[in-house]
């Protein structure tokens, strides 16, 4: 029987490309994002692609309650969903006390508190069964403070530090949670999240595709982290290494704009 992934941020970038490998290897979906067109033109597109089947549950992840509503649509339409993949996020860049409070607001709603419930809500019962897979997409940002994008940074090292401790929790179940650890990638994320510009991106960036394989492979071996990128496999070493102030300091000067 084929298994199914819900992923939400379905609807561009590394969710999309999560999407498009799970269905090349025959996997059924639930597409998750606010972008009800994207994600019905992707379902059309895999089905026909792989002949798979895929739900498209449109959705604000940064709504209180759009967590559960998920869930509770998934129950109700009997979907048993295999792979749980937390993907929809985003950032902001500007300083702290400049950045409007609703987005970041709607960015711990987003890219923590949906995240948390949803694993709250569907890891019982992939225990009680015996299997499941949780993939829950980071960032290299988890392992520093990122002045010009500190909740961002502060959110993700939030996600870092739950999968890593979930891991140790579900040791001895069959159940398994992994955080992928992307550094730049070319998405739609850099213009959301108004960095262009910004040295980082600069620098240059990966592949969402790429960073899906690497994302789903480690998600399928049951690996707690992957960073992914040959240029960004030192950085959970040095972050350990380099005291924290200069480690900011250092993220500012590569957070700053030309
Ligand atoms: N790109 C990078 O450089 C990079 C690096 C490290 C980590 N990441 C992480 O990778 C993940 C995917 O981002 P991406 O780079 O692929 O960016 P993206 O192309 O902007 O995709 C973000 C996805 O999240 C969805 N989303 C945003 N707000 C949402 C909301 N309120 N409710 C539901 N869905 C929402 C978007 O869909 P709708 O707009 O249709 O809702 C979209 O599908 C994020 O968690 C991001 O933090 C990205």
């Amino acid at each position: 029987m084929a298994t199914t992934a819900l992923i939400t941020g379905a609807s561009s970038g590394i969710g999309l490309d999560l999407a498009r490998v799970h269905a090349s290897r025959g996997g059924d979906l639930v597409l998750v994002a606010r972008r009800r067109d994207r994600l019905e033109e992707l379902a059309t597109q895999l089905h026909e692609q792989h002949g798979v089947s895929a739900v498209v549950l449109p959705c604000d992840l940064s709504l209180p309650g759009a967590a559960e509503d998920l869930h509770r649509e998934v129950v109700e339409r009997s979907i048993d969903v295999d792979y749980l993949i937390n993907n929809a996020g985003f950032g902001g860049y500007g300083l702290f006390h400049d950045i409007d409070p609703d987005r970041h607001e709607a960015m711990i709603q987003v890219n923590v508190l949906a995240l948390t419930k949803l694993m709250r809500a569907f890891l019982p019962g992939m225990i009680a069964l015996g299997s499941g897979r949780v993939l829950n997409v980071a960032s290299t940002a988890a392992f520093i403070p990122g002045p010009l994008q500190a909740v961002y940074f502060a959110t993700k090292a939030y996600v870092l530090s739950l999968t890593e401790a979930l891991a140790v929790e579900l040791a001895g179940t069959a159940v398994t949670v992994t955080a992928l650890c992307p550094g730049a990638t070319v998405t739609e994320f850099e213009a959301a999240a108004d960095l262009e510009g910004a040295g980082l991106f600069a620098r240059g960036a990966a592949t969402s595709m790429d960073v899906a394989e690497t994302g789903y492979r480690a998600m399928l071996d049951g690996r707690t982290v992957v960073v992914h990128g040959i240029r960004n496999k030192p950085i959970p070493l040095l972050a350990r290494l380099v005291p924290r102030r200069l480690a900011a300091t250092l993220a500012m000067k590569a957070m700053q704009k030309s």
